[in-house]
């Protein structure tokens, strides 16, 4: 089975070229450019392409890849808002993701995004490094018995729900299916999770019904001081209105692996470019904002958990029968 992977990195090739001798039957080759309608067509002769979060298999890109005889699209990630389901299921292309590599690499980096917005380690350690070492600015809130609410409580929310609880605080938590395992969580309304919550973290999927689930209406019902932390999927923030919220002092602080604007940013050096009209660089003009570039799955044990299952996909595919990774178009 030949494989392109696109949109890929180093540490990408490193860790597929560490697997590979398990897997002889596969062959891969490695692209730079993202997929989408412009480079679907590079797949011509492979059986599948791998592609990542920010990459776009929309209608078109996939009726190239249809056009191609590419019948399989393996997805190095867990999010599959990138595909167009229908236009895949229209095509007869079979999506695999990989649902889970290690939630506990995202949670740690929610609560590390909330304890640096909080305690202002971003602003500390450029201080510090032009022997700055007043404390102005610095001043933060403890965690320690204050209220964590938890927007999701899959995998990934459960861990930050464990970690929250680690840290002395009492955590609440809303979705439509409440994870029974967490006794020491308080299932609320989301009302209540936006009103009562010192920290909110957000771990549900991006859907229609959840896009733009944090906006005016609802930044409004939140506690003045709250602390928003989104590691999920940015459009489940409504950029502008969280702006006009920052500017209203309502947040103390706000840390974000992933907001609206990032594809074009996501993974790429755009050091000496000149951002015009840019919202992350509105977002970072503010002092208490924090943000990281989708990162919360990079960890060591995460990226051999990805390369492993998205591996054992492509067998899975080879060797034919249901496969319980594959995204289905009511996913
Ligand atoms: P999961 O599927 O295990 O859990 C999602 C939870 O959200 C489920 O319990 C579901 O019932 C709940 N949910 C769905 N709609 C909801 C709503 N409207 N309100 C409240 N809860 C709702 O997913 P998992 O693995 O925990 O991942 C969560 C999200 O994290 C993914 O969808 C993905 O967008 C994001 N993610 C981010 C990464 C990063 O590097 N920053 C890496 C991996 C995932």
């Amino acid at each position: 089975m030949k494989l392109l992977f696109y949109n890929t990195k180093i540490y990408d090739r490193h860790t597929f070229d560490e697997l590979l001798p398990r897997y002889p039957a596969i062959q891969i080759d490695y692209q730079d450019a993202r997929f989408d309608e412009s480079t679907a067509a590079l797949a011509r002769g492979y059986d599948a392409v791998c592609i990542f979060v920010n990459d776009d298999a929309n209608a078109r890109a996939l009726e190239i890849l249809n056009g191609c005889n590419v019948k399989l699209l393996l997805l190095r990630c867990a999010g599959f808002n990138q595909v167009d389901l229908q236009a895949a299921a229209k095509y007869g292309i079979t999506v695999l993701r990989v649902p889970s590599y290690s939630p506990e690499a995202v949670a740690e980096h929610a609560m590390a995004l909330a304890l640096a917005a909080n305690r202002h380690v971003h602003k500390a350690y450029v201080k510090v490094r032009e022997n700055d070492f007043s404390l102005e600015g610095l001043r933060g809130r403890n965690f320690y018995q204050k209220t964590a609410g938890i927007i999701g409580t899959g995998k990934i929310g459960s861990a930050m729900a464990r970690i929250c609880r680690g840290f002395g605080m009492n955590v609440i938590a809303y979705d439509m299916y409440p994870n029974r395992d967490l006794d020491f969580v308080t299932y609320v309304t989301l009302d209540e999770l936006l009103s009562q919550s010192d920290l909110i973290s957000l771990h549900c999927p991006l859907l229609d019904s959840t896009r733009h689930m944090i906006d005016r209406e609802t930044i409004q019902k939140m506690k003045d001081g709250v602390i928003l932390v989104n590691t999920s999927r940015g459009g489940l923030v409504k950029t502008e209105d969280l702006i006009e919220g920052i500017r209203a002092r309502k947040f103390f602080a706000v840390g974000l692996d992933v907001y609206e604007e990032e594809s074009r940013n996501v993974y790429a050096d755009r050091s000496n470019d000149i951002m015009e009209n840019s919202v992350t660089a509105r977002l970072l003009s503010f002092p208490n904002v924090i943000i990281t570039s989708h990162q919360g799955f990079f960890t060591r044990e995460a990226l051999d958990a990805i390369g492993t299952t998205t591996m054992e996909n492509a067998v899975a595919y080879m060797k034919g029968g249901k496969i319980d990774t594959e995204v289905h178009m009511k996913d």
